[in-house]
């Protein structure tokens, strides 16, 4: 039995002892029985969504109301829409999202400690300094590296393109050209546009017929542009395209770099976490030579959405390109051995991200993400052999990193139209849930498979209702 003064503090704003306790509890009941259920939920429903979206509209609340049907509120909400927690989510690119880190987000948002100067939390600055590092490591990037934890790929690409656009180009930067293949990620495009260059400055290089960057058309358009007076400054690698996992040649882009004084900045947000894997670093050679490169841990480390990663070889660099004072922040510590984040990155205040990454690595170890990333790899295989196998499947591009990208030639009748069926019809099992492409002008069915939670028999289950579907609509 609580004793009064631990029911109430007669303040809304700062719960009792056992009130905190009632709703952390009645959380973590909710969140244990969402994940087990998950395997048996739908992996995408929009079902229905009207009424639950429609229950959230109301006009402000001047007072407030008990926990428990707000909680029910999140928990219809969460079966809406897609399951991209669950394991036959295999759409655009999943990531899963781990039990650990969610615990780690509760943390650290409860402490609500100042991450983005060293001295205001020294051992969580620490974290994030530690977790930078251990990445530093997977690509033996030198002890100058320096980087940043950011909310994702997007904004670790624009700081990337920032960075070199600092390093290499005067302040009137309008003639820079960057290189990037017809497969790399919108957000990087997107990136160079933010950062100031005209679309004439960004250079769409065309690819081999494996999707990959073509090096003699890259070389081509380099030599066109340095003979009109412009200066190339920032080429774009893919560790695993979107579209199909593509994967450019890193090594050759790195001599094309060197040899033509330009930033090589490898894109791996989706990608980039297979180095982990012997395969990956096989995949990824010559990527330890790059200026900078992206990962996004929401995605090839399983985390909750909001966690991407920029490593830059020369930290200097970063730090020239974000470093910016004010009187205001002069009683704050200068940077000794851990670094001040803030004087890195767009970002003056922000989330303790750190933890989200390092409490999972330290529960379960790399290992136990190497061995996980490394069953992905074995079912992205076993998928794309068993279409390969499956008459009227057609796979044009080798499969790289973990997307299986693929189309099925009917019999009869226009070939785009069947693939839309296709999908509609795949998805509809509500079992798994793929997502589509363009490639070519042609349209692509993809799978993408990189949850934790996605094991061999979601995969053999998916390649039973690809299978099926193709054969109901092929009659
Ligand atoms: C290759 C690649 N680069 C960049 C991004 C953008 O990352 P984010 O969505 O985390 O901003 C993505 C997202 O899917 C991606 O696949």
């Amino acid at each position: 039995m609580a004793l009064e003064s631990e029911t109430t503090t007669g303040y809304p704003l700062e719960p009792s002892p056992q009130q905190m306790r009632d709703m952390a509890e009645a959380a973590v009941q909710f969140l244990v029985q969402f994940i087990e259920d998950l395997p048996e939920s739908p992996a995408a429903d929009l079902e229905g969504f009207e009424e639950v979206v429609g229950r959230l509209r109301e006009p402000p609340p001047e007072t407030g109301g008990p926990f428990d049907p707000l909680l029910d509120l999140v928990a219809d909400g969460a079966a809406k829409g897609f399951n991209t927690t669950g394991p036959g989510y295999l759409a655009y690119i999943p990531g899963g999202g781990l039990y650990a880190a969610a615990v780690a987000d509760f943390l650290a948002c409860g402490v609500n400690r100042y991450v983005n100067v060293w001295n205001a939390a020294p051992a969580y600055a620490q974290i994030e300094w530690s977790v930078l590092r251990w990445l530093f490591d997977q690509f033996s990037y030198p002890v100058e590296a320096r980087g940043l934890l950011t909310s994702g790929g997007s904004m670790a690409n624009f700081s990337a393109i920032v960075s070199a656009r600092k390093a290499l180009l005067p302040e009137d930067f309008l003639d820079g050209m960057l290189y990037a293949s017809d497969q790399t990620h919108a957000s990087v495009f997107k990136a160079a546009v933010l950062a100031g260059f005209p679309a004439r400055s960004i250079r769409t290089v065309p690819t081999t017929p494996e999707l990959r960057i073509d090096p003699d058309a890259l070389r081509a358009m380099i030599g066109e542009d340095r003979a009109a007076g412009r200066r190339p400054f920032l080429l774009v690698a893919n560790a695993g395209t979107t579209n199909t996992g593509a994967v450019d040649p890193i090594a050759e882009l790195a001599a094309v770099a060197r040899d033509e004084g330009l930033w090589l900045h490898v894109d791996g947000a989706y990608g980039g976490f297979f180095q982990l894997t012997e395969r990956g670093r096989e995949m990824f050679r010559g990527i330890e030579r790059s200026d900078s490169i992206t990962l996004d841990p929401h995605k090839g480390m399983f985390l909750p959405y909001g966690t991407g990663a920029l490593l830059v070889r020369d930290g200097a660099r970063l730090r020239e390109a974000h470093h910016l004072g004010a009187d205001y922040l002069q009683d704050l510590a200068a940077e000794e051995e851990i670094p001040n984040f803030a004087d890195y990155s767009p970002e003056l205040s922000r989330d303790f991200r750190g933890l989200r990454v390092w409490l999972p690595l330290k529960l379960y170890g790399f290992g136990a993400f190497r061995a996980a990333l490394d069953e992905k790899l074995d079912l992205a295989r076993f998928l794309d052999e068993g279409l390969r196998e499956t008459r009227g499947f057609e796979l044009p591009w080798p499969c790289e990193v973990t997307v299986v990208a693929f189309r099925y030639r009917p019999g009869t009748g226009d070939p785009e139209e069947f693939n839309r069926r296709l999908l509609d019809r795949i998805n509809a099992s509500k079992r798994v849930f793929l997502s589509s492409t363009m490639i070519g002008g042609r349209f692509v069915i993809r799978a993408c498979i990189v949850s934790h939670r996605t094991h061999r028999d979601r995969i053999e289950e998916a390649l039973d209702i690809i299978r099926q579907a193709a054969r109901d609509l092929d009659r």
